[in-house]
């Protein structure tokens, strides 16, 4: 089989899905590399608009679609014994607010592309092979992310799932919108118990996901393909923190019980142990993030009585991760009986590392030495639909470098040359392992 990729055609059909977005779109690209800012948030007019272009895509390209209850897309191409698992790939297409145009797409579009272009070369894979685009990989609007591939592998209980608070403005982190999963996901049109959803072991033979290094050092080692050997342990907590508040000029200095104040602690002391654990291990796994924070009520001349922080932790090594979290929540109590405020937390998520598969590393190490591209083994330290899946099926994750390393913002960029490099590997991948 000679195969071609025909890199001109997935290039295009990434910029025209980086279109479909709710930022202005930008006419013409003043440099190279000068990309589209996206937000396309799960089950807004705008993901839909996304998720009938794909479908569109995908019937032209003579693959079968079918969606499930929570609005995963599953396109096939049917293999010659059906009877077989199949083989796996894909990723997402939501987007957080003002993110880049390649966090998900290069892993759904790059699919799409592996695909049409085995079909052309003439490939007959045994087993099927599907690509799926997965519901709300991103937390924005329910908290948590990777919904589709959570249900999927069977790793969120789905009546918990379906009662999960929407919560799409973007300032307020402690103002739900009233609706649910549930209530969401049916006015997008997707139905049926959400306990359908998932995947039988053994569905999938193998799973391969393409995705964005979304971090430094690919580019900054001149290396063209990250292969992923493990993905670190994501967990989020939200936390309320309840004060006193009143009138900005009134409320006297010793009188008050500021909830931001308490909370601007807590954040500092978050940051300081996650900095902490990786001056004692002397890596870099660990890291903190509080990115939304609530205000309440919001008013310039109002002393803040409560505040909504959600903290994003992560790390390769859980008791490492835990640990952190043990230290925080010691100053936490340390802040509430100092400030006279008081703490809630409540876990978003607390997930366990996953591990690729060796066999299919070792497949993609052997097509990475035939094919003469630059390889290195690594962690991803990003979450990925991939993280959910492998508690079904054997999984591994290639990624491209990123552009200084950077992503989840309008300039996230990969070249040309490493979109395409990486969808080669991803076909030639799914060949091998659909002839298995
Ligand atoms: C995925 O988007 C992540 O936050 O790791
Ligand atoms: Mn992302
Ligand atoms: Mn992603």
């Amino acid at each position: 089989m000679t195969l071609t990729i025909n890199t001109d055609r997935l290039l295009r059909e990434l910029d025209q899905l980086a279109l479909i977005t709710d930022c202005p779109p930008i006419q013409d690209r003043p440099l190279p590399g000068t990309t589209q800012a996206v937000t396309r948030i799960v089950f807004t007019p705008r993901d839909l608009e996304a998720r009938a272009w794909l479908k569109e895509l995908v019937l032209a390209a003579g693959f079968t679609v079918r969606e499930d209850a929570v609005g995963n897309t599953f396109l096939r191409w049917e293999g010659t014994d059906p009877g077989l698992g199949a083989v796996g790939t894909g990723s997402h297409t939501d987007a957080i607010p003002y993110a880049g145009m390649y966090d998900g797409t290069v892993g759904v579009l790059g699919g799409l592309e592996a695909m049409r272009s085995l079909k052309e070369s003439g490939f007959i894979p045994k087993r099927a092979i599907e690509l799926l685009m997965l519901t709300s990989e991103e937390p924005t609007r329910f908290g948590i992310g990777c919904i589709g591939s959570r249900l999927l592998g069977g790793v969120i209980d789905p009546e918990a799932a379906d009662r999960m608070l929407d919560r799409l403005p973007e300032t307020d982190a402690s103002a739900p919108t009233g609706l649910t999963l549930a209530n969401v996901r049916q006015a997008a049109g997707f139905h049926g118990s959400l306990a359908s959803v998932k995947l039988p072991i053994g569905h999938y033979h193998a799973w391969v996901e393409l995705h964005i290094e979304q971090g430094p050092l690919l580019e900054r080692e001149g290396i063209e393909l990250g292969i992923v050997t493990n993905i670190a342990a994501p967990a989020s907590y939200r936390y309320t923190v309840e004060g006193f508040g009143g009138h900005a000029g009134a409320l006297l200095m010793p009188d008050r019980r500021d909830a931001l104040c308490a909370a601007a602690e807590m954040i500092l002391s978050v940051e300081r142990h996650a900095r902490a654990a990786n001056t004692s291990s002397g890596g870099v796994d660990t890291v903190a993030t509080i990115g939304m924070v609530g205000v309440y009520p919001g008013a310039v001349n109002s002393v803040p009585s409560r505040v909504t922080l959600i903290l994003d932790l992560r790390d390769t090594d859980v008791a490492r991760r835990d640990g952190v979290l043990s230290a925080f929540h010691a100053d936490i109590a340390e802040i509430e009986q100092r400030r006279g405020v008081s703490v809630q937390e409540e876990i978003v998520n607390a997930d366990a590392p996953a591990r690729s598969s060796e066999h299919i590393v070792e497949t993609v190490e052997a097509i990475c030495k035939a094919e003469g591209v630059g390889y290195k083994k690594m962690v991803s330290r990003a979450y990925h639909d991939s993280s959910f899946i492998a508690a079904v099926a054997p999984t591994a994750m290639l990624f491209i470098p990123s552009r200084a390393g950077v992503s989840h913002k309008p300039d996230e960029y990969s070249t040309p040359e490493s979109i395409a490099v990486g969808t080669r590997v991803l076909a030639l991948a799914l060949a091998k392992l659909a002839n298995e």
